[in-house]
């Protein structure tokens, strides 16, 4: 070699080893956070039983707390999208509450322990509008909003992409990495929801759209759920950021499963005569609660 500083360029085989120990490291430092979090949660389950209940989903911490977890989680956080490329087949009234569960879903995730790196896609036309009127502040948010479809944005991870709807044929918790190793979900992976809603009238058309477009899909595993459950298994799209959020927080899907699904869709509940789709969770309203009482932004 001429220059001595320069560095030759490495074989195909010490690239590929080189690869290979990037990979393993990832996979490392994924577990190390996953072990983190678990003992955090141990030590805060210790730290309850010690203290007695604390009210609601994380409302003791600071917002300084809660900013650094939402900045973190844009950093490093698994992505969870919710598509509203369906807007067009609501009606005005289905538009406004979606636009609730929106807002919903933003404050969720910003009380979480565990919050996802949330993104907002195809909000555009009369949702959009809609939607500036209801969340004016919006773009103080600490997420991504994109008129653009979840397709363009994450156009170069399609492989990452996995659609959740109540049709597919695979549950989320038995979900699988290229190394055969069994996960909910993995940072790699860009989860989304549908942000519809039709009171089910347009049946499977988040799996059609999906299947259509070579995506992976998978459902949330109800199936755990303690009781028989009674009529259709299709939660209304904040539920389902809600139990992706409880599962995030306690990694059990039991846990998830039970405290978010409605209890009146269960067989056993007295009220028979109200079940309706739209509905939201005990998070989400001890979320709204809180939020009706501060006047912070973002
Ligand atoms: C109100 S549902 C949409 C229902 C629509 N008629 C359909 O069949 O796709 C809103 C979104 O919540 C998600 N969802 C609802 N129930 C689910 C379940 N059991 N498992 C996984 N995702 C679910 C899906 O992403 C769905 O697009």
């Amino acid at each position: 070699m001429d220059n001595p500083l320069e560095v030759e360029p490495l074989s195909k085989n010490a690239l590929k080893r080189q690869r290979k120990l990037e990979k393993l490291e990832k996979k490392r430092a994924e577990r190390k956070l996953t072990r983190k979090r678990k003992n955090q949660l141990k030590k805060e389950k210790q730290r309850l039983k010690r203290e007695g209940p604390q009210p609601g989903p994380s409302l003791n911490s600071t917002k300084k707390e809660r900013k650094q977890r939402l900045q973190q989680a844009r950093e490093h956080g698994v992505r969870l999208v919710i598509d509203l490329s369906l807007a067009h087949l609501m009606t005005p009234k289905e538009v406004a509450s979606l636009c609730r569960q929106l807002t919903i879903i933003y404050v969720e995730n910003k009380r979480s322990e565990a919050p996802f790196h949330l993104y907002f896609t195809s909000l555009s036309g009369a949702l959009k509008e809609t939607f500036n009127q209801f969340s004016p502040d919006h773009e103080k948010w600490l997420m991504e909003i994109h008129e653009k479809s979840f397709l363009e944005v994450f156009s170069s991870e399609k492989e990452s992409i996995v659609y959740l709807t109540a049709d597919a044929e695979d549950d989320l918790g038995d979900m699988t990495t290229a190394d055969n190793e069994s996960v909910a979900f993995s940072k790699d992976m860009v989860l989304v929801i549908g942000g519809l809603i039709d009171r089910n009238r347009h049946k499977n058309i988040c799996y059609k759209e999906a299947c259509k477009n070579g995506l992976k899909t998978a459902r949330l595993p109800l199936h755990l759920l303690e009781a028989k459950c009674r009529g259709s298994q299709v939660l209304t799209t904040n539920q389902c950021a809600e139990m992706l959020l409880q599962y995030n927080v306690s990694l059990d899907w039991r846990v998830a499963v039970q405290s978010v699904f409605p209890k009146r869709k269960l067989v056993a509940h007295p009220n028979e005569a109200e079940v309706m789709e739209e509905t939201i969770g005990p998070i989400a309203e001890a979320c709204m609660s809180v939020e009706e009482h501060t006047t912070e932004s973002q």
